[in-house]
């Protein structure tokens, strides 16, 4: 059986102090048995990283360089985000895509340095709202996660995750329904089984897209719902665990 994975995507959000109070918050709460990991701002990382030792609980980069090392300014390395601590690296979020221009092939790109320096990364895909109306949402996510495969290969696949974050859903409020998410992580599932099925059985494939606590339950009842990739309400300790709840 695959385990569920919850993963709080802080975005450009807090300050050391708010940051360092949620980590407390989830440390010190009932979390249940799901697998948790928090994703902070790049400067947080070292420090959130300390907090979490010993805590079961992962750490991850919201983003991670194609390059090793370099004339890349404003970049992190993989290499800095294992010293960091990270287990994990998003690559391709929405966001990423669609306001710094991040291309199918640049995330692919930072997904295999990730898969290559060790880090796990969760590879968001998703359409936007234009692109569902034109039913051409599966078509999309293959076409994002083709990209990943011709970089890396379907092995790969066994030490990443995959996020579908409908683009229409991240930060509206508006949510899909478990019955819209499910048919697409189905699909994702479906066309990897056809390259390695024993892969695709045990891919973690989350949903991220106002997930919050109140919805978080009947989206993670679905079979090939494996957890969520959370922004808003994981800024919440109290919102945060109760999702995990519902994972457990
Ligand atoms: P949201 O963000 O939960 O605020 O919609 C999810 C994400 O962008 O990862």
């Amino acid at each position: 059986m695959r385990s569920s994975l919850i993963a709080g995507n802080w975005k450009m959000n807090g300050s050391l102090e708010s940051v360092t109070a949620l980590v407390d918050g989830i440390k010190s709460g009932d979390r249940g048995n799901a697998e948790l990991a928090v994703c902070p701002p790049s400067v947080f990382l070292m420090k959130i990283g300390g907090m979490l030792a010993e805590s079961g609980i992962a750490l991850g980069a919201q983003n991670v360089c194609q390059h090793a090392a370099g004339a890349y300014t404003g970049e992190i390395a993989a290499s800095m985000l294992k010293e960091a601590g990270c287990r994990y690296a998003i690559v391709g979020h929405s966001e990423r895509r669609s306001i710094y221009g991040e291309s199918d092939a640049m995330v692919a790109a930072r997904f295999q340095m990730a898969i290559e320096s060790g880090i796990e990364p969760i590879l968001c895909v998703g359409e936007t709202l234009e692109e569902r109306q034109q039913e051409k949402t599966i078509e999309v996510v293959n076409r994002q996660i083709d990209a990943a495969l011709a970089a890396s290969g379907i092995d790969a696949f066994a030490k990443a995750v995959i996020a579908y974050e409908p683009v229409w859903a991240i930060g509206t409020g508006q949510v899909a329904t478990p019955e819209q998410a499910q048919d697409v992580h189905a699909s994702i599932r479906q066309k990897l089984a056809g390259l390695n099925a024993e892969v695709a059985d045990q891919l973690q494939i989350l949903y991220g897209g106002s997930m919050n606590p109140g919805n978080a339950a009947e989206l993670l009842a679905q079979p090939d719902i494996d957890g969520g990739l959370i922004g808003g309400a994981s800024l919440k300790a109290d919102d945060f665990l109760t999702i995990c709840k519902a994972a457990s």
